[in-house]
């Protein structure tokens, strides 16, 4: 059981990523592998829009996005990470988001399972943000609303989520739960 976690903050030290090394780690000792895709640490350029990708079997750009893409397809739980930025995702992820119009084109969608979502803001714009990733869900994935599970939470500078007992137990929780409706299945 393979749980992938697509991280768009850029701050390795950050509060995105520590929650998701929390949730991972719960995930891992309830019996699942683990693997994380920090965003930025690979290329994965914006798309290109010219809304032929039906035409190619893989997609025009030349960069990291296409095996992301297919692990994204091939993992048996998702968490999709991002900090607020402007009342929305991060850059890194909204340019994921856009390059998986090449699955939608195709007609694929994530064989997952299971997916959980982790936000973080500073003061605001979490609801447009998890509006934003639930869109992208519900379009990349077939699974029922309780397959869903979302940790939101406020941090501004790194630390800040890790001195957050409550924050980290929900954290863990989402990595947790994720392996427990694997297994029950259904
Ligand atoms: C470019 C940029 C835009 C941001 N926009 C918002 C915002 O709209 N609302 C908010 O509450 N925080 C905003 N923040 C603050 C971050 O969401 C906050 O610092 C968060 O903890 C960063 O997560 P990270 O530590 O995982 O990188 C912004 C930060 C940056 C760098």
């Amino acid at each position: 059981m393979k749980i992938l976690a697509i991280v768009g903050s850029p701050r390795l030290e950050g509060n995105t990523n520590y929650l998701v090394d929390q949730a991972l780690d719960a995930a891992a000792t309830s019996g699942a592998e683990i693997e994380k895709v920090v965003l930025s640490q690979y290329e994965v350029n914006p798309c290109l829009g010219h809304e032929d990708c039906a035409s190619y079997d893989s997609c025009l750009q030349n960069d990291d996005a296409g095996w992301i893409l297919d692990r994204f397809c091939g993992a048996d739980g998702v968490i999709l990470a991002t900090p607020v930025y402007y009342y929305n995702v991060s850059a890194q992820m909204k340019a994921f988001i856009d390059r998986s119009y090449f699955l939608y084109r195709h007609n694929r969608k994530s064989r997952a399972g299971v997916v959980g979502i982790v936000v973080v803001a500073e003061i605001e714009g979490i609801e447009d943000t998890l509006h934003t990733l639930r869109q992208f869900v519900g379009e990349s994935f077939v699974i029922e609303d309780d397959r869903l599970f979302v940790v939101r939470g406020y941090a501004g500078r790194p630390g800040e989520a890790k001195r957050n007992a409550e924050l980290v137990r929900e954290a863990r929780n989402l990595g947790r739960q994720m392996v427990e409706s694997l297994k029950r299945g259904g």
